[in-house]
């Protein structure tokens, strides 16, 4: 069975702006092919970035949005039944492995631990992953990298990576990008103007600090460059802002309220 692998390549190059050496690091990693592990709050720039290092390394790319329904079977394969009976059909997972992909497992804490296991024998030494349930031992080709993405805000005892595979990775700490780069990140993606991006962005700097004063994760660069797309259809800044920026992230009446006031303030 062979894979086509251009599918699975980047042709464009993905927009992206680095923030603070993250390419170089990624770069050397990838050389010694470690294992990586970006950490940082959702919609910082994690997913595109490893977009971004997938086709300046030439690589193909196989990413998977980890869920907690997530098997080791839904990672690494498993038997299908067809007319001609059954038939072993490759899982992301292996698929990345033999072709000599970067395997992006987006959001690992939501898997459960036992299926986040299944990772292991392919981030030591060994570099292989057992098929079990086939019998066979696939040898991970010369290429393949494996990077997770992280997201430390929500962690709590039941959702965490255990250390046996913390310590298996090198990490990237990522954040919002500082003002400047966001605002021409949001000017960029959200088809905005500077002067209209850096008022979302300070909206995000107000949001961002109300974090841990009744709100769990601070404004996106995500929901930012929503409202920014919004108000490129000619919706109304505060309105665009309410829908983008304090519908999503937070159902209290005060912190609502708190937000409201940012938004008619800055775009008054
Ligand atoms: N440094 C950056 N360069 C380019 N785009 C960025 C950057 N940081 C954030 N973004 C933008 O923010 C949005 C969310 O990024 P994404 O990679 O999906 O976030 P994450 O994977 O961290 O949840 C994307 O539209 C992306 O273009
Ligand atoms: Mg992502």
């Amino acid at each position: 069975m062979s894979t086509d692998v251009e599918q699975f390549k980047i042709h464009d190059e993905p927009f992206y702006r680095p923030q603070r050496g993250e390419i170089d690091l990624y770069r050397a990693a990838y050389q010694e092919r470690l294992p990586v592990m970006i950490k940082g709050p959702t919609g910082c720039g994690k997913s595109r970035f490893v977009e971004y290092m997938a086709w300046s390394l030439g690589r193909p790319l196989i990413t998977v949005a980890c869920n907690e329904d997530m098997t080791a079977s839904d990672l690494v394969g498993r038997y299908l039944l067809d007319a001609n009976g059954t038939r072993w059909v490759d899982g992301p997972l292996t698929t990345a492995a033999r072709i000599g992909a970067i395997c992006y497992l987006d959001e690992i804490v939501e898997a459960r631990q036992d299926t986040t296991v299944v990772i292991h024998p392919l981030t030591d030494h060994r570099r292989a992953l057992p098929l079990d349930k086939k019998g066979e031992l696939v040898k991970a080709h010369p290429d393949f990298q494996l990077v997770i993405s992280y997201n430390p805000g929500y962690q709590s005892l039941m959702k965490d990576l255990k250390q046996s595979t913390k310590q298996r990775f090198c990490g990237l700490d990522f954040d919002y990008p500082e003002k400047d780069l966001e605002i021409a990140v949001v000017a960029k993606e959200g088809g905005c103007d500077e002067a209209v991006a850096a008022k979302l962005v300070h909206i995000g700097e107000i949001a961002r600090n109300l974090k841990g004063h009744g709100l769990d994760e601070g404004i996106s660069t995500r929901l930012l460059i929503y409202a920014a797309r919004l108000i490129a259809q000619d919706i109304a800044p505060d309105a665009a802002c309410r829908m983008a920026l304090v519908a999503p992230i937070s159902d209290d009446a005060d912190i609502r309220a708190t937000l409201y006031h940012a938004i008619e303030t800055v775009f008054a």
